[in-house]
């Protein structure tokens, strides 16, 4: 007979809601960085999320969830930046490997200086009912981390997520979340591997754009190689599920709605020739900007990960179900 402690006990486990980054790991592809100004990515977290400045006399203050696995404190920003402007100087990495994102410096493309951050009340979203606030990058504003742990490099298998918001974006370079160089130099085709969403470059999808695109170096590919990819399509909701996800010889693209329904997968397959096979991945993290800093891309960045492993479309349509669990929406 079955003991019914033991039936319970799996029930109750089961029934736990379960994080994105809870899901990946249970598919033996664990985020090695968690990023999100909006929610806890881990149903067990309860850390820091990211980190704000105030112009008023540049006190800064740490924003956490509301409770483990919830939803962003943004009356903690609000009650802080109460009278002044806050900007965003931290996304922390929930995944405890330390990959935080910081205001990138400069590099190839912008030499000039250190980028920009972003406005703290740029990206106000409502996620079940609750206020919490996105990443708004505006052109000349980026993130990065040069010196990550755990992160793909070389031709090791990794995958990525990111919610964004469908609606702002431009078509020139680069929106991107993913890996990058250490150098923030081009240093050749392949160095990267990133989400690139917008519609620039010229291996588009399907109409106007905007696409989730990979960021390969030298490249966004919207499919295979460098033509245009009809099975990529405009992804023109509020809320976009971005996914990029690579190992050696094969790569795929997939996204979809992130308030509703699930994901489709818009490129499955070889590797694109000219020095992307063998990929030369070298594990830095980018947020809003290209491997060299080509800081013209604008965007929003509500949450993203990036695993260790080449996670299996069935883990992603989890995530993906968690994501529509979550219930973005805009704020009034
Ligand atoms: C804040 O820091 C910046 C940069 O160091 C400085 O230029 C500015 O004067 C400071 N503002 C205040 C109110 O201290
Ligand atoms: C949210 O932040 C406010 C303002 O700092 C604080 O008073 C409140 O206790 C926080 N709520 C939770 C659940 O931590
Ligand atoms: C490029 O990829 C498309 C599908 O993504 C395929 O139909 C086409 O044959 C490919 N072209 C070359 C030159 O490989």
């Amino acid at each position: 007979m079955f003991p019914s402690s033991l039936l319970i006990l799996y029930l109750t486990v089961t029934l736990v809601a379960a994080g994105p980054c809870d899901i990946y790991a249970s598919g033996n592809t664990p985020c090695v960085a968690a990023h999100s100004t909006t929610r806890a990515l881990f149903n067990a977290y309860s850390g820091p999320l990211y980190r704000i400045k105030r112009a008023s006399d540049n006190a800064t203050s740490i924003v956490s969830p509301l409770s483990a696995g919830g939803v962003a404190n943004a009356s903690a920003q609000d009650s802080f930046c109460a009278s002044t402007t806050c900007a965003i100087t931290t996304i922390f990495d929930q995944s405890g490997r330390g990959n935080h994102l910081t205001r990138a410096p400069p590099g190839g493309a912008d030499p000039s200086g250190p980028d920009n951050l972003a406005p703290a009340r740029g990206a106000p979203v409502m996620l079940n009912g609750k206020k919490a606030y996105g990443v708004f990058i505006a052109p000349g504003t980026g993130y990065r981390n040069d010196a990550t742990n755990g992160i793909a490099v070389g031709d090791a298998a990794e995958g990525m997520y990111a919610v964004f918001d469908g609606t702002h974006f431009n078509g020139d370079c680069c929106f991107d979340y993913g890996n990058a160089e250490t150098s923030a130099t081009d240093t050749g085709n392949g160095h990267m591997e990133a989400i690139y969403f917008g519609s620039a470059g010229g291996n588009k999808g399907a109409g106007n754009g905007p696409w989730v695109m990979a960021d390969l170096e030298n490249g966004l590919f919207s499919g295979g190689n460098r033509t245009a990819n009809p099975s990529n399509p405009s992804m023109t909701s509020r809320f976009v599920t971005a996914v990029v996800k690579g190992k050696p010889g094969h790569w795929a693209i997939r996204g979809g709605n992130a308030v509703s329904g699930q994901l489709g997968t818009f490129y499955s397959g070889v590797r694109p020739s000219g020095g992307y096979n063998p990929m030369k991945k070298e594990g830095a993290i980018i947020l809003g900007i290209g491997g060299d800093n080509s800081d013209r891309g604008r965007g929003t960045f509500y949450e993203g990960v990036i695993t260790s492993g080449y996670p299996s479309d069935a883990t992603e349509n989890k995530v993906q179900a968690n994501i529509v669990a979550a219930a973005y929406a805009t704020s009034s």
